[in-house]
């Protein structure tokens, strides 16, 4: 008798190394074309599969949820968030769903970072200024920004990501102000004050660096009427989810004046993002690359298939499993 090995769908094509184990230990059904799967396309493809490792982005509704073949039994996703799995819709169905935290939170908190620099310190403009021919020489007043050293920054979501920004945001000499569900114990807070109403913290940011999942209650959390209850001249950081983000507010803001900047790795609808961001010289943006190291992807890689591999090879509990609100 042969041992068939469950059959799993990827629907991204995966770092070479985590294909490798993939295919080595799966059937492992393959695109790589990394071709974008809509729903229907998406269910048809895990016609046979016992699983589909999918990545953010892919469109796990519940629609595409109800579509699949009923061989379907868990959705590993490469990322941490998973807005885009219905997981309520999937546990109806009984099909199981994992993410992959822990193993991204450094190399995104180190894009947050960057995303900070880059907005404060007019990244954008002056690296457009050298590479189009247009730097004239140093001058006395030429694309002076905003000092980071000592600022404020408010961070809304103090879970892992939102508290390694913290850390990196410690070294220069920041004061740190946080929201989140819950207050953090001393030796997670580190002398961070903490702001049980994420409004209150607001007119005490000279940045705020959104960190919080996207979920019914964040969606467009950051709109007209709480960028103008930050200070004038203050900086937005996303590294989380651009839904978060009420596009034309922050537009707007960033026009007016009422922002100085905004460093953005994530949009709403991306990779179709709000055409206004592009005609502002104010921002610094980035194509979604927080956890683009081949470290940290490979972890993901790996993290998902340990999940994969617990749940469909040893019939156990995947260890990061997502469980319906
Ligand atoms: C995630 O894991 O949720 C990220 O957004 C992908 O880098």
């Amino acid at each position: 008798m042969t041992n068939r090995k469950p059959r799993v769908l990827a629907t991204r094509h995966f770092p070479p190394d985590v294909e490798t184990r993939l295919t080595a230990n799966f059937d492992a059904v393959l695109n790589p074309e990394d071709r974008l799967l809509d729903g229907q396309a998406l269910a048809g493809a895990s016609e046979g599969c016992e699983a589909i490792m999918c990545a953010a982005g892919d469109p796990l509704n519940a629609e595409t949820i109800a579509a699949l073949p009923a061989s379907v039994r868990m959705i590993a996703t490469f990322s941490v968030g998973y807005e885009h799995v219905d997981v309520a819709a999937a546990a109806k169905r009984k099909i199981v769903v994992s993410n992959t935290p822990d193993v991204l939170t450094d190399a995104t908190a180190d894009i947050a970072m960057l995303c900070l620099l880059g907005a404060a310190r007019r990244a954008h403009e002056g690296a457009a200024m050298l590479r189009t021919h247009h730097w004239v020489g140093w001058t006395p007043t030429q694309l002076m920004g905003v000092q980071v050293t000592g600022k404020r920054l408010g961070i809304l979501g103090m879970g892992r990501i939102g508290q390694a920004m913290a850390d990196r945001a410690r070294a220069f000499r920041m004061t740190i102000h946080y929201s989140n569900r819950s207050r953090l114990p001393p030796d997670l807070e580190k002398g961070a004050v903490f702001h049980a109403d994420p409004e209150a913290m607001l007119p005490h940011c000279d940045f705020l660096s959104i960190n919080a999942p996207m979920t019914a209650e964040t969606r467009k959390w950051v709109n007209a009427e709480r960028i103008a209850r930050l200070p004038r001249g203050a900086i937005v950081i996303n590294t989380a989810r651009g839904g978060v983000v009420d596009d034309d507010a922050l537009i707007a803001a960033l026009r007016s004046g009422h922002l100085a900047s905004a460093g953005l790795d994530v949009f709403d609808g991306e990779p179709r993002i709000h055409q206004g961001y592009y005609a502002l010289e104010n921002t610094f943006l980035l194509p979604h690359m927080g956890s683009a190291t081949v470290e940290t992807r490979n972890a993901m890689g790996f993290k998902a298939l340990d999940n994969l591999e617990a749940y469909l090879l040893r019939g156990q509990s995947p260890p990061d499993l997502v469980r319906a609100s």
